[in-house]
């Protein structure tokens, strides 16, 4: 039997409750809400969970010098080299070009020649040094007894025409030095022409052909020498007789 207290004190709890505004009851029997207190939390269904905005995904950089490095070691003759080439995707140049521009000429010459960039007639063509330049280099070689018919290797630091034959970028010459590197490997070439001072930065880190010119270097663990790029040349033929000069000089070095 309940006490009386018992019903007064659950008979004046109900009539707060009523006070409250109590007026539908929940459940069969009471949930002391302090002892909840303690309980894990009930988990929030994840369809109601607020969304976390996304942070935007970079896509992971590409070293290209890497790829390069990685695409010219991999080649084992100068047709892989070239193929090697024609598959290399990092390379902005490659866009916009009509062909790509590998060499000309005999491979594994005693002489092979450096030289810069194609223009719109090696674009066109896939050749390098087939337009006016092209012209006055044949006549320079031909002038010390050699040809590409015969005795000369000819490629260029960059394989695709920039585009209205600006400036190459320093990244465009770094990410194309590897496959310079390998192509010299596979052609063995006794001794080496760079053609301009874009050939002389890819083969020494050096620029100013004046200064270089006329004096043998190493490039590629071969001697090298730097000469007036022949567009140049075109440009300011009072500076043929040092051409010349150096062109003996490559004469009297091949014996
Ligand atoms: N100038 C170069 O350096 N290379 C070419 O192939 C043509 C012009």
């Amino acid at each position: 039997m309940e006490s009386a207290a018992s019903y007064y004190a659950q008979r004046a709890a109900l009539d707060w409750q009523i006070e409250m505004g109590v007026d539908e009851a929940l459940s069969e029997t009471p949930i002391d809400r302090f002892e909840l207190v303690d309980m894990p939390k009930a988990k929030v269904p994840a369809a109601a969970a607020k969304p976390v905005p996304a942070e935007p995904v970079e896509a992971p950089r590409v070293d290209a010098v890497a790829a390069a490095k990685a695409a010219a070691a991999g080649a084992g003759s100068l047709e892989a080299l070239e193929a090697a080439l024609a598959g290399f995707e990092h390379c902005e140049l490659k866009r916009g070009a009509r062909n790509l521009v590998f060499a000309d000429g005999v491979p594994k010459a005693r002489v092979m020649i450096i030289g810069e960039a194609p223009g719109r007639d090696e674009d066109r063509e896939g050749k390098p040094f087939v337009g006016r330049s092209g012209q006055l280099l044949d006549k320079m070689l031909a002038a010390i007894g050699l040809s590409r018919e015969e005795s000369v290797y000819i490629t260029n630091v960059l394989p695709w025409r920039p585009p209205q034959n600006r400036e190459p970028k320093p990244e465009e010459i770094a990410m194309m030095r590897p496959f310079v590197a390998r192509h010299v490997e596979l052609a063995e070439p006794e001794l080496i022409i760079l053609m301009g001072n874009m050939s002389c930065e890819a083969a020494l880190s050096k620029r100013g052909i004046t200064r270089l010119r006329g004096n043998w270097a190493e490039a590629y663990g071969r001697p090298a020498m730097p000469m007036f790029h022949p567009a140049y040349l075109l440009r300011q033929p009072q500076m043929k007789r040092e051409a010349w000069a150096d062109l003996l000089d490559i004469k009297a070095r091949l014996g």
